[in-house]
């Protein structure tokens, strides 16, 4: 494909993600994304922990299908709805409490999926994020977007690293003094107290490796 068409097909393709999937992701996302999967690394198994209705799954089909063709596979998991049960933190609410905003969706996670010619690269679980446990596959690149509290984000990096190749790349949204319900989120707190060094992109996006973890 010409050069020019390539820019051209692959911004058509953010502007239909971003149409189709209600999300808060916006271009640093899109960016992290595409600068991750073009690197000269393996990205065969990949985790997303937190779906909502598609958009970084869509941002992250984009860029995987532009840089490894049909070569990699992503554990799409999620509650998917707010009926599932879900996990308490204390008496403290969380994201599945705020029935304000639209409710997460597999259908509309599919769609996109499908849409991108990606149905056979993506696996859809639903449920609590432990489920991934039963993963047989070693993760390449882990990112962690599910309920924001300390505890959450801690477990979900303990998790993906006994799950993870030896080149495991984590990340992750919301390294920021944010709320949920007036519940302060405890990414940044568990990313500190998980690795030694870590990078931040676009004051925002969080990402480490195996040789930065603590033990
Ligand atoms: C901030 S949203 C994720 C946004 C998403 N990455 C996107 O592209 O729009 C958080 C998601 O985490 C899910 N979630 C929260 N707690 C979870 C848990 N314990 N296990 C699995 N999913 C969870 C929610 O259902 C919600 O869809």
């Amino acid at each position: 494909m010409h050069i020019y068409n390539k820019i051209k097909f692959f911004s058509f393709e953010k502007k239909m993600i971003n149409y189709l999937c209600e999300g808060w992701s916006n271009k640093r996302h899109w960016n992290f994304f595409q600068e991750v999967f073009s690197r000269k690394k393996k990205f065969k198994n990949i985790a997303l922990l937190g779906v909502y209705r598609g958009r970084d799954l869509g941002y992250m089909c984009s860029a995987l299908k532009k840089n490894n063709g049909k070569d990699f596979h992503i554990y799409a998991i999620d509650l998917f709805d707010f009926k599932t049960p879900f996990r308490k933190v204390g008496n403290k609410k969380i994201w599945q409490q705020d029935t304000n905003i639209l409710e997460p969706s597999i259908q509309n996670s599919k769609k996109i999926v499908k849409l991108l010619g990606c149905k056979k690269n993506v696996t859809f679980i639903k449920g609590d994020f432990l489920k991934i446990k039963k993963l047989k596959s070693k993760l390449d690149f882990a990112y962690i977007d599910i309920g924001h509290d300390y505890n959450t984000t801690f477990q979900a990096i303990d998790i993906c690293k006994k799950l993870g190749s030896e080149n495991i790349v984590f990340s992750g949204d919301d390294f920021y003094d944010g709320y949920t319900l007036g519940t302060p989120w405890g990414v940044k707190k568990a990313v500190k107290k998980k690795f030694k060094k870590f990078k931040i992109h676009y004051d925002y996006i969080w990402e480490s490796s195996l040789k930065n973890y603590k033990i």
